[in-house]
């Protein structure tokens, strides 16, 4: 059944067609969203805005024009056809369960959760309500790295051998916020880990991680690493490197490279702008951007468009409950592969 006929977010008149947004979580990614799905995406209309902390509702209100609301209004108001989930991740699970019970479509940003029974709970709630769902894995829609997925979804380099990614922040998070985090691989690696999912078309079965503390002492005595490798096996025998640091001082570092029988393609970082200069004793360019503002603009933009044409055109999603399960289950892997000193079987973890 496409959402079109199942008539999420969809009216008669003109295209694009129009889908009502109501957005939970107003801090730094809400918002974002908010600002993109107001500005950048014909078809999407922000309705209604919620938070606990009414003062960050008010302010996206006042700077959307979208009305400020309760959660519980929100979640049954007749003029929200989707529900953007974007607030702390320990209160996604409820939300989207909620959300899901209202037959409201469904995006959520990532993490669904760092504890997979509560994502089954998620999963369970979404199968039930067979509503639409999209998880909020950006970089799926940045346009360097979809190029390296369709190059190899479109046999451009043969069969794909090697995967290898780079994911180096600019600089650590407080240490105080690393406690509560779920750890480098929950927070900080659960993107790549879906990279890797959008870019081999085979289910990563096993993992095998090394971690250090090479960038800040007190992000090891919060019980994290700062500096991690991760091997991935896929079940056709691909394999897949990971290389994370939670400091980068030359900028926010985000490279994929497809390796494969006929060749490789490439996701490099871009500069901030094309120039460059040479002297008898150096060549200089601009640096890379420096943070993931800066870098994805524009695939949460593309993220969004996406979204719509989901929910109107119908469709698999583009980022699914089912992508957002697996990415949990091989974070956790690493985990326990780090704590453990071993490669660890993906289905170990259920
Ligand atoms: N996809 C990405 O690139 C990306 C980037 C940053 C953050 N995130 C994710 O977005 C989520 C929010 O991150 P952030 O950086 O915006 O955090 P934040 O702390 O800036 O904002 C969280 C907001 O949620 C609100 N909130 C807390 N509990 C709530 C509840 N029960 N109901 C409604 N609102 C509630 C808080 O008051 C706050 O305004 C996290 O899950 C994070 O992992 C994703």
């Amino acid at each position: 059944m496409s959402n079109r006929d199942a008539g999420f977010g969809v009216d008669t008149g003109p295209e694009p067609a129009a889908v009502r947004v109501g957005l939970i979580g107003c801090g730094r990614i809400g918002r974002m969203h908010a600002d993109i799905i107001t500005d950048d995406v014909p078809g999407l209309v922000l309705t209604a805005v919620a938070d606990v902390v009414s003062e960050a509702s008010a302010g996206v209100a006042a700077a959307t024009g979208a009305r400020a609301s309760s959660i519980e209004e929100l979640l049954a108001a007749d003029d929200v056809d989707a529900v953007a989930i974007c607030s702390s991740t320990d209160t996604h699970v409820d939300l989207v369960v909620a959300a899901a019970q209202a037959g409201k479509a469904i995006f959520c940003e990532k993490p669904v959760s760092l504890d997979l029974a509560q994502v089954d709970r998620a999963v369970a709630a979404v199968q039930a309500a067979q509503v639409p769902f999209m998880i909020g894995f950006n970089r799926r829609f940045d346009p360097g790295h979809k190029s390296v997925r369709d190059c190899v979804a479109e046999g451009g380099i043969g069969d794909l051998h090697v995967l290898r990614i780079t994911s180096r922040d600019p600089a650590p998070p407080p240490p105080e916020y690393v406690a509560v985090s779920g750890g480098i691989f929950l927070d900080m690696a659960i993107h790549d880990f879906d990279m890797v999912r959008y870019v081999v078309a085979s289910d990563v079965v096993e993992v095998f991680a090394r971690g250090a503390v090479r960038v800040d002492p007190r992000i090891g005595e919060a019980g994290d690493v700062d500096t991690a490798m991760i091997m991935l096996t896929h079940a056709d025998g691909t394999l897949t490197s990971i290389d994370l640091s939670r400091e980068a001082v030359y900028g926010y570092d985000q490279r994929v490279e497809a390796f494969g029988s006929g060749g490789m393609a490439v996701s490099d970082n871009p500069a901030r702008h094309a120039g460059w200069r040479r002297t008898k004793d150096a060549t200089t360019g601009e640096p890379i951007p420096w943070f993931f503002l800066d870098r994805y603009m524009e695939s949460y933009r593309a993220e969004w468009r996406a979204f719509h044409t989901y929910l109107t055109d119908g469709g698999a999603s583009p980022s699914g409950i089912e992508d957002a399960r697996a990415t949990t289950a091989v974070a956790l892997a690493a985990g326990r592969s780090l704590r453990e000193g071993r490669p660890v079987r993906v289905e170990e973890l259920g």
